[in-house]
């Protein structure tokens, strides 16, 4: 018998810890399916054993799942926001802040954090902890070299200060900031969450994932967040049942935990 997306979905979990159901039905069966036939097998049970057998494709299709478009400073006028209005009292508390970057893809988003608080902070008081499900994204931020195209909307004095130019179209980020980051596996759905944070950024995920889920990894930001702990999402995230959810909506996209 033909698999259907309900057994693909079944296969593809217990090969990548992905668990489909989780994640937008149409959108994401859309997706697949043009894959699979971008790449010339008859259907989801060749596609499977295919993936099985080679780790290339089985890689990228990982990464083609998991969408892992990223920039520095993505959407610039927000972290004008969190300057403004969320850095200040950040700023005034003492120890170490914890903040965590969900679903950081390439390391824009972390490193973004870095500089933005450098303005702030000397660097070694600095530790931003910044996780994704997909294990070669990490090793991508890890390495940190960025096309240009990915730093439009970073601010020239970063760019100038902890950019090196190595060659026409790529940059590599200084040292200096990637020893701020850590970086490590973690699974939105299934993992457990960090405790006690200042800060959670973690934005253009939740947009693949069904309501239920959202919901679900709403309560577990809530949970791993300081009282009055912030949470800033993407600019097509906006949380309806914030009040439910014990979260206030401090500014557009920025969630304060009450
Ligand atoms: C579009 S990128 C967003 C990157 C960055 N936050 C930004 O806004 O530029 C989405 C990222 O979510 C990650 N992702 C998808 N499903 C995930 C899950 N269940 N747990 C953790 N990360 C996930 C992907 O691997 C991808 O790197």
């Amino acid at each position: 018998m033909a698999y259907d997306y309900e057994f693909f979905k079944s296969q593809i979990f217990r090969l990548t810890a992905i668990d489909l159901s989780s994640y937008k039905e149409r959108q994401m069966k859309r997706r697949i399916d043009a894959l699979i036939s971008k790449h010339g097998f008859k259907g989801y049970e060749e596609f499977v054993k295919a993936i099985e057998k080679d780790k290339a494709l089985y890689d990228s299709f990982v990464a083609y799942l998991t969408i892992n478009v990223s920039e520095f400073y993505r959407n610039p006028e927000q972290w004008k926001v969190l300057e403004t209005v969320f850095l200040p009292d950040l700023m005034k508390k003492t120890g170490q802040l914890k903040i965590w970057s969900a679903a950081c893809s390439t390391g824009d988003e972390p490193y973004s954090l870095v500089m933005l608080l450098s303005k702030y902070l000397p660097l070694n008081k600095i530790k931003i902890y910044a996780t994704d499900i997909d294990a070669q994204i990490l090793d991508k931020a890890r390495m940190g070299i960025y096309s240009d195209k990915s730093l439009i909307g970073l601010p020239s004095e970063f760019k100038d200060k902890f950019f090196q130019k190595i060659n026409d179209k790529a940059y590599k980020i200084d040292d200096s900031v990637k020893k701020c980051v850590e970086f490590s596996r973690h699974n939105l759905l299934k993992d457990p969450y960090l405790k006690d944070c200042d800060m959670i950024v973690c934005r253009n995920v939740l947009i693949y994932f069904t309501e239920e889920a959202k919901y679900e990894i709403y309560k577990k930001f809530n949970e791993a967040l300081k009282k009055n702990g912030i949470l800033f999402v993407g600019s097509t995230e906006q949380i309806i049942q914030a009040q439910e959810l014990n979260f206030k909506s401090v500014k557009p996209f920025f969630y304060q935990k009450l």
